[in-house]
């Protein structure tokens, strides 16, 4: 059991906050044209996210244990099929997914923070040309492979140990100091002389520029930096006390996390537009190449840049962790497997996986899977796919399934009866039907 409402929005905010903010949500708003992406996004948050944070955190703390039980259990006290249990074993399959390649981006951290740390020290060479120290990592297989192990290994360590407890007073600390060097770096941003044009590109929508790939990237992004869909957050809120208040935990977590990615974004890109890059470059090397410009350029820039490049590994550890979550508590529970053995399974198998992402820019790079690196097809299915298919049937679970006794006891009590009749039918009917429309474009039935 969490100690504290405190200790949850910590936990959970912890999962949510990490290289989704800070790397993937710059990249796709570049790819993506910015503007209107952005709105689709927030958008998506709202109308989706929210809805469906409510109810992981519903399903969990009536369940009281791992995903899939926990919906087993409460299917059988509303009398439905067992069938919905599904929803925990794709959870698992597309944790494991995102676990694979998430770790060889968070390697891609550690190596700039110990590449900024040698500076400091006086042994390794200043970044002059980012573009190239970038390509120049991403050619090295075995840098990647080392870096995206160590990553694991990290992973693993809190996972099978169980030193959540360390980590979570560590994170309450760490995260609030990232939050600040964000916000200097957003000071830096805005003295560029180029912040209004960021604040253009993030917020000023080209309708013409919108296209249906567009939404189901926003849906995407918005269950992935959300840690939705695959019951990483209905995990978490299984230890949640039964007094905390659903949806007030729930809207702190998500706002935390909508605030992180825009101050990210402005941060980032009146940087990227300084320096003459074009904003919509994009490329998942997108903060890597931009942001040892700004660090080149800062009063102890080369310091600041190792603490940034520590926090944000720290950020995608806590996501990580709860990314390996769910796999490792299913086969300690079906098993009997220790958890430490059920860790270093998962862990050894995310790695072996994750090698493909590490291959995607070297041995690997002519390999196309319908037009796709190994790496964006891995993450493509897993965020794309398989992240908004749990949510719909998340959304339909909580909706239909659970009594109304239920979520009128555990979200109704706890807000205005107006907010509650908005959840309900979000979930019940608009949450699946924007899923369907979005997933239907993708199969291309519209
Ligand atoms: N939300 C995390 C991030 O933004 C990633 C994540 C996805 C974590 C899904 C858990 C589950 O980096």
């Amino acid at each position: 059991m969490w100690s504290s409402r405190i200790a949850f929005i910590a936990a959970a905010t912890g999962s949510a906050v990490g290289l989704g903010n800070i790397w993937r949500f710059p990249y796709i708003t570049s790819e993506n044209g910015g503007g209107a992406f952005v709105l689709i996004y927030l958008a998506c948050i709202a109308l989706v996210g929210l809805p469906i944070m409510f109810a992981e955190i519903v399903i969990g703390r009536r369940g009281r244990m791992s995903p899939i039980n926990s919906i087993r259990e409460l299917t059988t006290a509303s009398g439905a099929s067992h069938k919905w249990a599904i929803i925990g074993v794709m959870g698992i399959v597309a944790g494991f997914m995102i676990l694979s390649f998430y770790s060889v981006v968070a390697g891609w951290t550690l190596h700039y923070a110990f590449h900024y740390f040698q500076e400091l020290i006086g042994t390794g060479a200043s970044i002059t040309d980012p573009g190239a120290t970038f390509n120049s990592l991403l050619g090295n297989v075995g840098e990647l492979t080392f870096w995206h192990g160590l990553f694991m290994v990290m992973t693993m360590g809190v996972v099978g140990l169980g030193v959540e407890k360390g980590l979570e007073r560590a994170v309450s600390v760490l995260m609030p100091v990232l939050l600040i060097l964000l916000l200097i770096l957003l000071g830096y941003g805005m003295n560029t002389g180029y912040f209004h044009e960021a604040v253009g590109f993030l917020f000023k929508p080209d309708w013409s520029q919108v296209s249906g790939s567009m939404f189901v990237t926003a849906l995407g992004q918005a269950f992935f930096t959300l840690s939705l869909g695959m019951c990483a957050i209905m995990t978490y809120g299984a230890y949640l006390p039964s007094d905390v208040n659903i949806p007030r935990v729930g809207v702190t977590v998500a706002g935390a996390d909508t605030f992180v990615a825009i101050v990210a974004g402005l941060a980032i890109f009146p940087i990227i537009i300084a320096n003459n890059i074009d904003p919509g470059s994009g490329g998942a090397g997108l903060i890597f190449t931009s942001l040892p410009l700004a660090f080149a350029e800062m009063p102890f820039g080369i310091f600041y840049g190792m603490i940034f490049f520590i926090l944000l590994s720290v950020a995608a550890w806590t996501s990580s962790i709860s990314l390996m979550e769910p796999a490792t508590a299913y086969i300690v529970e079906a098993t009997n497997l220790s958890r430490k053995v059920a860790a270093l399974l998962v862990a050894g198998l995310g790695w072996l996986l994750g090698l493909a992402s590490v291959f995607s820019f070297n041995l690997w790079s002519e390999v196309k899977i319908a037009g796709k690196s190994p790496m964006d097809a891995i993450d493509y299915v897993a965020t794309q796919i398989m992240l908004p298919v749990g949510g719909l049937l998340i959304a339909l679970f909580a909706g239909w399934v659970l009594s109304s006794r239920i979520t009128r006891e555990e979200l109704g009590e706890k807000m205005p009866a107006w907010a509650y009749e908005a959840w309900l039918w979000l979930t019940r009917v608009v949450t699946p039907l924007l899923i369907l429309v979005v997933l239907g474009g993708i199969l291309n039935l519209f």
